[in-house]
C-alpha cells in the first residue's frame, strides 16, 4: 500500500499555547479520512501542517514520500482550508483560469467543467466580491478539485451550501471517489454523511489525534 502522508511525533504551539502533541499519522493511497473535533481544537491547523502552509514546532511531515522541510509545499496537493479567498474583480472563471495558468495542467475547458460540476454557471459574469457565501464556497471546492490531483484536503466544504448542494456535492466526492480510487482525501467536516464514504475517521481530542479504523 503507496503511503501518501506520514506525520511523525508531530506538535504544533502557538506562543507558549501547545495546540497538537503527539500526532503519529500514515494515511494510504485512496484513503478517505473524516477528520472531526470541537471548533478550535486544531483540524484546520492540523491540515495546514499536512499541506505545508504551516511548519510544526517538532516532528517530521512527509507527503508522496517527500518530506516537508522549511518551506516547501506537498506536491500533487489541492487544498481548501477555511472560507476561499479569490479577487474580488473577477469573474469566478476568471479566478479559476488565473490560478489554473500557475500549474498549467489545465484549460479553461476543465475549468469550466469542474465549475458546473459544483454548481457554478461558468458563464455568470457577476463578480466574486459580489458572490454568496455559498457560491465563493462552491468556487474553492470547484479550485481544489478542477487539477485532480492525487491528495485533496478539504476544510468544513459543506459550509454555506443549502441543503440541495450538500447533497450534490457529497454525491460529487463519492463519485469520484469511486472513479478514481487512489485519489485520497481528508474532509474535515461534522456532518454524518460522510460517514458512509470515508473509510477512516480522526479524532482530535486533548490536543491529540486518535484515529479510528
Ligand atoms: N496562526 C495562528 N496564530 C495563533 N493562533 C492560531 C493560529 N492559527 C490557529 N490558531 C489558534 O489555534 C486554535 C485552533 O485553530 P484551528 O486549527 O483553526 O481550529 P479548528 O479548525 O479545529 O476550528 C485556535 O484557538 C486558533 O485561534
Ligand atoms: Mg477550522
Amino acid at each position: 500500500m503507496m503511503k501518501v502522508v506520514t506525520l511523525e511525533n508531530v506538535e504544533v504551539q502557538f506562543r507558549k499555547n501547545v495546540l497538537l502533541t503527539n500526532v503519529n499519522l500514515t494515511v494510504n493511497a485512496g484513503d478517505l479520512i473524516l477528520l472531526n473535533g470541537d471548533n478550535g481544537t486544531g483540524k484546520s491547523t492540523l491540515l495546514k501542517v499536512i499541506c505545508g502552509l504551516l511548519r510544526p514546532n517538532n516532528g517530521k511531515v512527509s507527503v508522496f514520500n517527500q518530506e516537508l522541510s522549511k518551506g516547501k509545499f506537498a506536491s500533487d496537493t489541492a487544498v481548501m482550508i477555511n472560507a476561499p479567498q479569490f479577487i474580488g474583480n473577477y469573474s469566478g472563471l476568471e479566478n479559476l483560469c488565473a490560478l489554473a495558468r500557475i500549474k498549467h495542467k489545465i484549460d479553461a475547458s476543465t475549468v469550466k467543467h469542474y465549475m458546473k460540476l459544483v454548481g457554478l454557471d461558468p458563464e455568470n459574469k457577476t463578480k466574486v466580491k459580489k458572490y454568496s457565501l455559498g457560491m465563493n464556497q462552491k468556487l474553492g471546492l470547484a479550485q481544489a478539485l478542477m487539477e485532480d490531483e492525487k491528495l485533496i484536503l478539504l476544510d468544513e466544504p459543506l459550509n454555506g451550501l443549502d441543503k440541495t448542494s450538500k447533497i450534490k456535492l457529497i454525491d460529487l466526492i463519492a463519485k469520484i471517489h469511486q472513479e478514481k480510487p487512489d485519489k485520497t482525501w481528508i474532509i474535515v467536516s461534522h456532518d454524518d454523511s460522510f460517514n458512509e464514504i470515508c473509510n477512516r475517521k480522526w479524532q482530535i481530542q486533548d490536543k491529540e489525534l486518535s484515529v479510528s479504523e
